[in-house]
């Protein structure tokens, strides 16, 4: 079922059937106040549609994670693509009751690995509200480095942007 697995988290492409657990972190207004605002169930269920064909066509997607001993799905993870066809832009984001546990560190970790599997991804890169103390955090964890801030046309915002090369 799942493509890939941690010790406490599996994931897996994203389901049109998922969407009411998708609406507990991409249509929750507090886990998405630093990433754009929620989105409605119209646009996340168009998300998902656009996650199964980047997952064909790159070979690399944003997956929904799920705790592996309850099966229920808890955030999503996983890669948008990157300023170039060789990078990868990480993202995560989860259920407001499932953080601080180190799921996102996990889910990420897991995520980094499976893309070094992907001969055409050379760099991963990420950024972040600069509010968001947690999230810069967990890219630190992961061992990105801070590569400056960067004006965000579509947040219309600089942001701190992080770097990891896999290859
Ligand atoms: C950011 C987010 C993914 C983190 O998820 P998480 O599973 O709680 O993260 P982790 O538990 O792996 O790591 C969080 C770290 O921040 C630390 N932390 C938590 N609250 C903190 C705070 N207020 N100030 C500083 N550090 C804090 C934790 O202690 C932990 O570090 P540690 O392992 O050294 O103790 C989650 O909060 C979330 O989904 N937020 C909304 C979406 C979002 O902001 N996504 C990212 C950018 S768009």
């Amino acid at each position: 079922m799942f493509l890939f697995e941690t010790e406490r988290l599996g994931l897996r492409l994203l389901e049109p059937s998922d969407l009411e657990d998708i609406m507990t972190f991409w249509g929750d207004e507090e886990v998405m106040g630093f990433c754009g605002g929620p989105g409605t169930r119209e646009r996340e269920l168009r998300a998902v549609g656009y996650y199964v064909e980047l997952q064909q066509r790159r070979g690399l997607s944003v997956y929904g994670v799920f705790e592996k001993e309850y099966k229920h799905m808890i955030g999503a993870c996983g890669f948008n693509p990157g300023e170039t066809e060789e990078e990868a832009e990480l993202i995560y984001h989860f259920a407001k009751a499932y953080w601080g546990k180190g799921y996102a560190t996990e889910a990420a970790k897991a995520c980094i690995s499976y893309a070094r599997g992907v001969q055409s991804i050379e760099r991963i890169a990420a950024s972040t509200d600069p509010r968001n103390v947690v999230s810069g955090k967990v890219l630190e964890k992961l061992g990105f480095q801070y590569v400056g801030m960067k004006w965000h046309e579509d947040l219309q915002q600089e942001e701190p942007t992080y770097v990891m090369r896999l290859r």
